[in-house]
């Protein structure tokens, strides 16, 4: 994971912030994987005026991801203009143990700055994957 790749990631996920689709909560949530043969693949959170129907911007990068045949992947990056870098619910991180590498970087960012560079053996340990 370069720089430059970082820097790429991040940008894909702060403009994220703007399609964000939010009428109920207002809270906008980017996000950019990074997949192994190196596309990007944007994510969003996308609301419902069924709130279960939501979408998560993490779940929105990764199923589009699979969607276009990619399984394997280098890096994520999150972005939320919160005060703190943002976290990924408990969902997300279920869903990122179906492809991602226990030790693949997971950057949570905000826009102000901040950076935490972290991975699912942090963020999810003792997940479910008995049927993997
Ligand atoms: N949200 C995400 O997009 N990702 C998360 O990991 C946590 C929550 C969204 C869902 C909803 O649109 C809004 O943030 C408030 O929960």
């Amino acid at each position: 994971m370069t720089e430059a790749e970082y820097s790429a990631l991040k940008k894909v996920a702060d403009q994220e912030l703007d399609k964000a689709y939010i009428p109920y909560s207002h809270f906008a949530v980017g996000a950019a994987l990074l997949s192994a043969d190196d596309r990007i693949f944007p994510g969003c959170n996308i609301e419902n005026a069924a709130f279960g129907s939501t979408m998560c911007a993490e779940r929105t990068a990764i199923f589009s991801a699979v969607a276009a045949g990619c399984h394997q992947f280098k890096a994520l990056v999150i972005s939320g203009r919160t005060e703190s870098a943002i976290a990924p619910c408990g969902a997300c991180r279920q869903v990122m143990v179906e492809w991602f590498d226990k030790k693949m970087p997971i950057y949570l960012t905000n826009t102000s700055g901040k950076v935490v560079k972290t991975d699912l053996d942090h963020l999810l340990p003792a997940s479910f994957e008995d049927l993997k």
